[in-house]
């Protein structure tokens, strides 16, 4: 997971799924890619291992304040579950550490999956001919054929974005109005950094943004919690980084339809646990990394999504554990009985 240190306690999500792990007596430890190592064909990595005590509190800024640590070396292959929760952009060659042990821990998300998922080409290259589910993307680092995608358009505006952003950052609209910026704009996108080219997309403006996008929690496949955000003043963006509040809502039934959609080709992909992002029930992002909003949406509709997670993942052990002499994690996940 990302630093320890930066964890807002009244609002992290990671803490509160590591609250309900210790709560429930399980041992938990805590890492950064940067500590892995490989040492005689055995991986292994610094871990802040928690020490348990008698009785948990239930306060979860309490729980942050109190918890204690033991620091060790430990083979990751001695746990049976990784729950990556780093923050974007994904460190590829941390993987590589992965993917020695992937067959002996349930990682979730699955390392084949997370190499595939984790920037906008993914939800980019879903097929969707009719265009039901995900507006109109391009993905390019051509500027004359970005430019040209943009003079075609019927639309006057579209969205630039960079193809690896997060929290909303870099999300611009840009308008045919203002096309003598738009290759300057472009080449700053694509060339910011010295020696490397970096691709954008280009996307369709989709309307009813301004009252904001929803972010749906998939786990295995199916939706546990979503809410609204909607952007501040002056802003096209919603994140909650980006200043956005929240606000309850509840799928609609084209919205389910969508998550069932989705969700199949998410399991099928190892993608077990997502935050989708729609606009006005057009899919725009799916964050496989280590998605927030567990904290909002617990105190929006009274629930502790915690308990879900841990609840599967305990379920996936049980599983896991029947199983022993070549345990495949993708074969076993089956979409309509594991959670439940
Ligand atoms: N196609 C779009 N139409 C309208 N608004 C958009 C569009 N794409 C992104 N936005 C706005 O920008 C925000 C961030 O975009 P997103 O693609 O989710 O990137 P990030 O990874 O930075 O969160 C969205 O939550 C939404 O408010
Ligand atoms: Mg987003």
């Amino acid at each position: 997971m990302y630093p320890w240190e930066a964890v807002k306690p009244s609002q992290d999500s990671t803490l509160r799924i590591i609250h309900e792990a210790v709560k429930r007596g399980h041992e938990v430890a805590i890492t950064h890619p940067s500590n892995l190592t490989i040492r005689d064909s055995v991986t292994l990595s610094h871990c802040k291992t928690v020490v348990k005590t008698e009785k948990t509190t239930s306060n979860i800024p309490s729980f942050y304040k109190a918890i204690q640590f033991q620091m060790e070396m430990r083979r990751l292959d001695d746990f049976d579950i990784i729950f990556m929760r780093d923050n974007p952009p994904l460190d590829s060659l941390m993987l590589n550490f992965l993917d020695s042990i992937k067959d002996d821990v349930f990682i979730i998300n699955a390392v084949d999956g997370l190499r595939e998922a984790n920037n906008k080409i993914y939800p980019a290259a879903y097929h969707d001919p009719d265009r039901e589910l995900i507006p109109a993307t391009h993905v390019s680092k051509n500027i004359d054929y970005l430019l040209r995608i943009i003079k075609e358009s019927p639309n006057d505006k579209m969205i630039l974005k960079p193809l690896d952003g997060y929290g909303g950052s870099g999300v611009i609209i840009v308008e045919k109005s203002a096309m003598q910026s738009v290759r300057s704009l472009l080449d700053f996108y694509i060339n910011r950094e010295k020696g490397i080219s970096n691709y954008v997309i280009l996307q369709d403006y989709i309307e009813g943004a301004e009252q904001g996008d929803v972010r749906i929690l998939m786990l295995n496949g199916e939706p546990i919690g979503a809410l609204r955000r909607i952007p501040p003043q002056g802003d096209l963006r919603s994140n909650i980084s980006a200043g956005g509040s929240v606000a309850k809502y509840k799928l609609t039934k084209s919205d389910k339809i969508l998550c069932m959609k989705i969700g199949e080709k998410l399991v099928r992909d190892g993608i077990y646990y997502a935050g989708l992002d729609l606009i006005n029930g057009k899919l725009i992002e799916i964050n496989v990394l280590s998605p927030g909003t567990i904290t909002d949406i617990n105190r929006l509709n009274k629930v502790k999504l915690q308990e879900k997670i841990i609840d599967y993942l305990e379920t996936v052990l049980k599983r896991k554990n029947q199983f022993k002499t070549d345990f495949r994690p993708h074969e076993l996940i089956d979409h309509a009985t594991v959670v439940n």
